[in-house]
């Protein structure tokens, strides 16, 4: 087995237990039975009524980025990629308003049990996602906020995951994220290790994903079609489940990304 082709089996392997821990795994604190609180930032205004939290999370000694949004309407917020926050993040939520909605576009579930027992939301996500959460709305039915639902067809036969355009403002969980080691939460060892599994630079579509996708049987040229749809569409500001909020040139650098990736959209 070359290099590379030792590196694929490996991202592969990690990609199935990090789908698992995302979804299955509790690193329950003794005080509770939900994940611990990670570090985190101070919510951040991105444009009107739209915020961000720049979180961490740590699996196998390596700190990485993991981000929630939070639309503010009329003191009604709805969190997409939810995150715990510290006590003193939620009296910062809190004081924006009310936590009346939670969104999973994608795998980041891992904290949706915290918010139901913390603020008894209504939840809305794909099939399959959020699933130790009862009542779950499909959220292909329509959002509770204002903002345009975009799906992945070819992906939704093996994985759920979903887009929200809402204004300016492009908001994802893994399909496109946003690393700088240099710039995002993370330790020396996710410095060293995470650029080497193609976690480096702006707007970086998910070769981790793509990774996971095609063992799951899921062709290249399929998962390059289903991104192309984020060129489709009108967007300033990218608002990932990963990393932090790419400001003004969101579409350039996803569109730079992609021709980097994947070459002409057209082809
Ligand atoms: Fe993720």
């Amino acid at each position: 087995m070359d290099q590379q082709s030792r590196r694929t089996a490996l991202v592969c392997a990690q990609s199935e237990r990090a789908c698992d821990v995302w979804g299955h795994l509790d690193m329950a604190t003794s005080e509770t039975s939900f994940p611990r609180v990670y570090d985190h930032g101070q919510l951040q205004r991105v444009v009107e009524g739209v915020y961000y939290v720049e979180g961490e999370h740590i699996m196998q000694h390596v700190h990485f980025p993991r981000g929630m949004t939070v639309i503010n309407e009329d003191g009604a917020l709805t969190l997409i990629n939810p995150v715990r926050l510290s006590p003193e993040g939620e009296v910062e939520l809190e004081a924006l308003g009310e936590v009346k909605y939670v969104l999973c576009i994608g795998c980041h579930d891992m904290d949706a049990p915290y918010y139901a027992h913390r603020y008894a939301p209504t939840f809305y996500a794909l099939p399959g996602r959020a699933s130790k959460v009862e009542d779950v709305r499909d959220i292909r039915e329509g959002l509770p906020c204002r903002g345009k639902l975009g799906l992945f067809p070819k992906m939704q036969s093996t994985w759920a995951e979903a887009f929200i355009v809402r204004d300016d403002v492009l908001i994802t969980c893994d399909s496109l994220q946003n690393w700088e080691p240099e710039r995002v939460k993370t330790n020396w060892l996710g410095k060293w290790l995470l650029p080497w599994y193609g976690f480096a630079g702006k707007c970086i579509f998910d070769k981790f994903l793509l990774n996971h996708l095609q063992k799951k049987g899921m062709s290249a040229g399929d998962f390059k079609s289903d991104m192309a749809l984020l060129l489709d569409v009108e967007y300033k500001y990218l608002l990932s489940g990963h990393g932090y909020c790419v400001d003004g040139t969101a579409k350039e650098c996803a569109a730079k990304s992609f021709d980097r990736m994947f070459g002409s959209p057209t082809e």
